[in-house]
């Protein structure tokens, strides 16, 4: 079963390189391990997972903005918000074979994993966070940290966002952007990174209405994988025990997805309390507090965090659309990739490179490639062009054959069910707009 559950993956992580969605990083150099280039499907792909994030989580809502801060950022905050004295793993060598591992992942904590020699070292906490300078001076003052995560540039802007949004509490921040972690135990393609991007959102809300807003966002999120066409029975909730729970965090649910390496975590919905603007408060001085006409007293927002992961989440997107299906043929591996995020949205093939057929494929791909991401194939069997659009995950394929010079019609094909429907050129265009962005 092990054994089934490697090879879909190594299969996965030889289609995204085949065809263009992920390459190692630096691979002429050998690679970098844990570090991952997204090629020209996969840049697509991991954009349409952003957009399809954002739209959900602030355009198409009044209650959410959205912020883009830098990387770097003073070295106090990562001090006040206890990163620098608990954002640790418990780290463990081997002193035959020079492994490492993280102690909380060992089977057995006396026994290396690898040569199987009782020789582990006592568990130390290893800091996760990267360091390094601004400035010329290398020294402790010039320490900066790259960002483990978001969160903390929305709430050293809460003040910003809430004075020139005028936004009234229950309110939200979101933003999209890299976070880094110096791993003990990176792995599982891009599962786990040291780099990564997370998309991530704090609602500011009164501490009294905490577990309600706790339970909206857990339904929200939830519904945004559905949409996103994760299937319902790969998904499910795992609550945080008080062993697992951030430092900042009163109570935490992850929504998991069973990967073909087990049940992980790809997002995590928390309830932060006002620890994280108390304690910048404390640091800073800057009062955090919050009033308006409908509280009687001034109170320190507290945070219901979402906080998901954009490489984790285009792997999940991946692992769920793969399938092989042999009655496609030799090539017999398709990407059922929702139309949504799928990155190229249609293929244009001429049946033969003759009889007006290039010229009027020509055409209709110039008219779709003002709309959407579309792809022209006149090369090779319509059979193998229909398999090369399967495995990139493309949803429809039309084709332009002898028939459509007579009634200006085309095939469209339909990636899953494989079925061909014959369309009007003209309804090409409201075809695709419904099947792309209307369909859930
Ligand atoms: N601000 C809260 C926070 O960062 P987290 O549970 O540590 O919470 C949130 O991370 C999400 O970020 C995870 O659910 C995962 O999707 C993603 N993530 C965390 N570490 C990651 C890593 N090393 N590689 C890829 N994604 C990661």
């Amino acid at each position: 079963m092990a054994k089934k559950a490697n090879d879909k993956m190594e299969r996965l992580v030889s289609l995204c390189k085949r065809r263009g969605y992920i390459f190692q990083s630096s691979e002429v150099y050998g690679g970098l391990n844990s570090c991952w280039d997204y090629g020209p499907l996969g840049s697509e792909l991991k954009r349409n997972i952003k957009t399809f994030w954002w739209e959900a989580m602030t355009n198409r809502r009044d209650d959410v903005e959205g912020l883009d801060a830098a990387i770097l950022m003073h070295p106090e905050v990562w001090k006040t918000s206890g990163h620098v004295a608990e954002f640790t793993d418990p780290l463990v060598d081997c002193k035959t074979c020079k492994s490492r591992f993280r102690a909380d992942e060992l089977a057995n904590p006396d026994k290396c994993p690898v040569c199987g020699n009782e020789t582990l070292t006592m568990p130390r906490q290893f800091n996760l966070m990267f360091k390094t300078f601004m400035g010329p001076v290398e020294d402790d003052s010039a320490v900066v940290y790259l960002r483990p995560e978001t969160a903390q540039g929305i709430y050293v802007n809460f003040l910003n966002v809430k004075n020139s949004s005028r936004q009234k509490i229950p309110f939200g921040i979101a933003q999209i952007g890299k976070a880094f972690r110096n791993e003990i135990t990176p792995g599982n393609f891009i599962f786990r990174t040291r780099e990564f991007e997370q998309m991530e959102m704090q609602y500011f809300i009164h501490p009294s209405e905490d577990e309600k807003w706790f339970e909206y966002w857990k339904e929200q999120r939830w519904n945004w994988y559905l949409e996103l066409g994760i299937k319902p029975e790969k998904i499910r909730w795992h609550e945080h025990g008080a062993d697992e729970l951030a430092h900042y965090a009163k109570k935490a649910f992850d929504i998991e997805y069973e990967f073909p390496f087990g049940w992980k975590e790809l997002e995590g919905v928390h309830n932060r309390t006002d620890f994280d603007l108390s304690r910048h408060q404390a640091a800073t001085g800057k009062d955090m507090g919050y009033v308006d006409e409908r509280f009687s007293e001034k109170f320190i927002p507290f945070i219901i965090e979402t906080s998901a992961g954009c490489d984790r989440t285009l792997l999940t997107v991946l692992v769920d659309a793969y399938e092989e299906d042999p009655s496609r043929g030799d090539k017999s591996t398709v990407l059922k990739l929702s139309p949504k995020v799928a990155p190229i949205k249609a293929a244009v093939f001429p049946l033969v490179k003759k009889d007006g057929m290039p010229e009027i494929a020509e055409k209709i791909y110039q008219g779709l490639k003002e709309r959407f991401k579309v792809f022209y194939d006149a090369g090779g069997s319509i059979g193998r062009r229909y398999a090369r659009m399967d495995e990139a995950g493309c949803p429809f394929c039309i084709t332009i054959d002898g028939q459509t010079k007579e009634d200006e019609t085309v095939t469209i094909r339909d990636r899953d069910s494989m079925e061909q429907t014959r369309y009007k050129i003209g309804e090409l265009v409201e075809y695709l707009t419904g099947r792309i962005y209307r369909e859930s």
